[in-house]
């Protein structure tokens, strides 16, 4: 029995990978751009969720209460989408406070370096992404990322001493040890939204 359904399953990927290689480059190409179309709007979504919940929380509570959104809402949110695409989803700093899940790979310090570049040049973070298909041991992936700009509700627990009130940085200092995150100025890049899908042929 258990060699029988091992046959089935070498001869349907064998059956796939045919029909993948027989298909025109375009058509691979039209693939991924439908991805990275998807990731947009996932992006997209995350970020206003995300951006409302804040100013809803700073509203009700101020900063000490809107910690939370940092802190748990956006990376549950990250968790649900990285669940239910079977993607990898997180948040990650130019600077970083939660060095866990905030820490850039080597290539997405490369796309934040090119993010500072483009902003220097002008080009609006609202509207800033790149994504390029890559090759590693692993695998294949198509990663994609999001710039997110600094806004000035962010400066609350992200600005200069001056900027953030005792108790949220006597949080911030019992939270986060090694907060590198702070000294941001309204329109610095804060970070991006990173993506990686795995890519099967
Ligand atoms: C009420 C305090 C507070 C406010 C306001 C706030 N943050 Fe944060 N931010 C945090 C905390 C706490 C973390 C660490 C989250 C964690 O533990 O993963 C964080 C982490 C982040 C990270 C992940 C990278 C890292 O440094 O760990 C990004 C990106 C980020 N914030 C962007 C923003 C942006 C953009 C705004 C404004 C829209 C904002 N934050 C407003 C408290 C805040």
């Amino acid at each position: 029995m258990m060699k029988i359904s091992r046959l089935l399953i070498a001869a349907a990927l064998t059956a796939a990978g045919a029909a993948t290689s027989a298909h025109a480059a375009s058509s691979d190409d039209a693939a991924v751009q439908a991805r990275v179309d998807e990731a947009r709007a996932v992006t997209s979504d995350f970020l206003k969720q995300l951006g409302g919940t804040m100013k809803a929380e700073m509203q009700a509570g101020g900063p000490t209460a809107a910690m939370k959104v940092c802190r748990d809402v956006a990376p549950g949110i990250a968790n649900d989408v990285s669940l239910r695409k079977g993607w990898k989803v997180t948040r990650v700093g130019t600077r970083v406070r939660n060095p866990m899940l905030g820490m850039p790979d080597v290539w997405e310090q490369r796309v934040l370096q090119d993010f500072e570049k483009r902003a220097a040049q002008g080009e609006k973070y609202d509207t800033m992404t790149y994504s390029e298909v890559v090759e590693e041991p692993a695998g294949k992936s198509l990663r994609f990322m999001k710039a997110i700009g600094v806004a000035p509700q962010c400066v609350a627990c992200h600005g200069s001493a001056g900027q953030i009130t005792e108790p949220v940085r006597a949080q911030l200092k019992e939270l986060y040890p090694y907060d590198q995150a702070v000294d941001y100025k309204p329109g610095d890049l804060r970070g991006a939204v990173s993506i990686k899908q795995p890519l099967t042929d």
